[in-house]
């Protein structure tokens, strides 16, 4: 197969849609985006609706113009290249398919006014790329005998059929149902990487962004918050915004007493626990902080005698330590998981996710709690 990948560059992108009629109406979509994406690598925009996803891959494909900055493909200034010259391909949530066209009719629509390309290749790429997304026993059907995910399949073989140079996917799993979403994201993710295709995905399912990106780019307001791994954005946000958006989080507010150590003496509700820092954040004593929980590293055990004590515990995490005392007024057991929530006085509630809740011992709503974590894995954001 040809080289199929690429870098894209994107420096300094703004769009902003003008009303002419009210240019106090008009609107800035896209707010100076700058970003770089390694050949072969997914890249996810994740972000609520309305941050501008949507325009940064029209502007990416060719569909729309940006009001400044520019896109760069494998070096090549291509911001005022029409769409059909730049090599990409679009894959939406509609599919778009041609409903009068056969599925291989579909799949070769584009192949065919490809001069380069000889009739034998076309109908073995055809036949090829079919295979891949397991529908070589529906090519002669119309897309309307297909069910969801197969007409997906054949949205994604008609845009993988032409190898281009970049994929650019706009929320194409959310007319699925949720079974099928995660199982299609895992094919495009596999047909992606067989191919060394750079990609951009849009979506604002986060989990879905976890699961099929090597960085995601999380916008707000069209502003880029942070880029990161997958990982990166989970455990080290920038932002408590990023922090929501990725997953959830309890923030635990904390004031720096002193720094030691490589971390911080923090005190919270009259207790003192020790934080690792990042490496990257600076805090000062005085400094008020908030302490990032993601729920499965918030455990809630019954206030005893032990209070105070740290506990051995949560295997790998090591020793977890105590943080605040509260009243456990939810529990929802799920099975492999109990949800615990819990009122801390002079603080949000916090939630509790515990895995093997059996391991741990169930416990009443109503009773009195306290709250421990591991402190290696628990973040730390200044206090907006
Ligand atoms: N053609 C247009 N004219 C005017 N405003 C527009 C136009 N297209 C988009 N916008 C505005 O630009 C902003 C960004 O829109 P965009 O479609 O990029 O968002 P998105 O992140 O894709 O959202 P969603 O998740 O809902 O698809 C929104 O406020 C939208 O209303
Ligand atoms: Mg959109």
């Amino acid at each position: 197969m040809a080289a199929l990948a690429m870098d894209i560059v994107i420096e300094g992108l703004t769009k902003v849609f003008v009303n002419r009629a009210d240019p106090s109406r008009s609107v800035t979509a896209v707010n100076n985006v700058s970003l770089s994406i390694a050949p072969g690598q997914l890249v996810t925009l994740l972000g609520p609706s309305g941050c501008g996803k949507t325009t940064i891959l029209r502007i990416i494909a060719g569909f729309e113009t940006p009001t400044s900055g520019k896109v760069l493909l494998g070096g090549r200034d291509i911001t005022h290249t029409p769409p059909n010259k730049r090599d990409t391909a679009l894959v939406f949530q509609n599919y778009a398919l041609f409903p009068h066209l056969t599925v291989w009719e579909n799949v070769t629509f584009g192949l065919k006014l490809r001069k380069d390309i000889s009739p034998e290749e076309q109908k073995a790429r055809a036949e090829r790329v079919l295979s891949q997304v397991g529908l070589s026993d529906m090519a002669q059907r119309s897309p309307d005998q297909l069910s969801g995910g197969q007409q997906q399949r054949v949205a994604l073989a008609r845009a993988i059929v032409n190898e281009p140079r970049v994929l650019l996917f706009d929320e194409p799993l959310s007319n699925l149902d949720a079974k099928l979403r995660e199982q299609m994201r895992l094919e495009i993710r596999a047909l992606q990487q067989r191919h060394g295709i750079t990609s951009v995905y849009v979506t604002h399912d986060q989990s879905e962004a976890m699961a099929i990106s090597d960085r995601i780019v999380i916008l707000k307001d069209g502003r880029i918050e942070q880029a990161g791994t997958p990982e990166e954005v989970y455990t080290r946000p920038a932002t408590h915004f990023v922090a929501d958006f990725i997953g959830r989080a309890n923030f635990v507010s904390a004031r720096v007493a002193g720094v030691s150590k490589g971390g911080y003496d923090l005190e919270v509700n009259g207790r003192t626990v020790f934080v690792p820092g990042s490496g990257q954040d600076s805090f000062g004593p005085g400094d008020f902080v908030d302490i990032l929980l993601r729920p499965e590293n918030t455990y809630v055990l019954p206030r005893s005698g032990a209070v105070g004590q740290p506990v051995p515990g949560a295997g790998a995490q090591g020793e977890l330590t105590p943080v605040v005392d509260g009243r456990l007024v939810r529990r929802s057991f799920l099975g492999a998981v109990v949800e615990y929530e819990i009122e801390v006085p002079g603080h949000p509630r916090l939630l509790a996710e515990m895995s093997n809740p059996f391991a741990w011992g169930l416990l009443e709503p109503g009773s009195e709690v306290t709250v421990y974590f591991s402190p290696r894995v628990a973040h730390l954001l200044r206090r907006p």
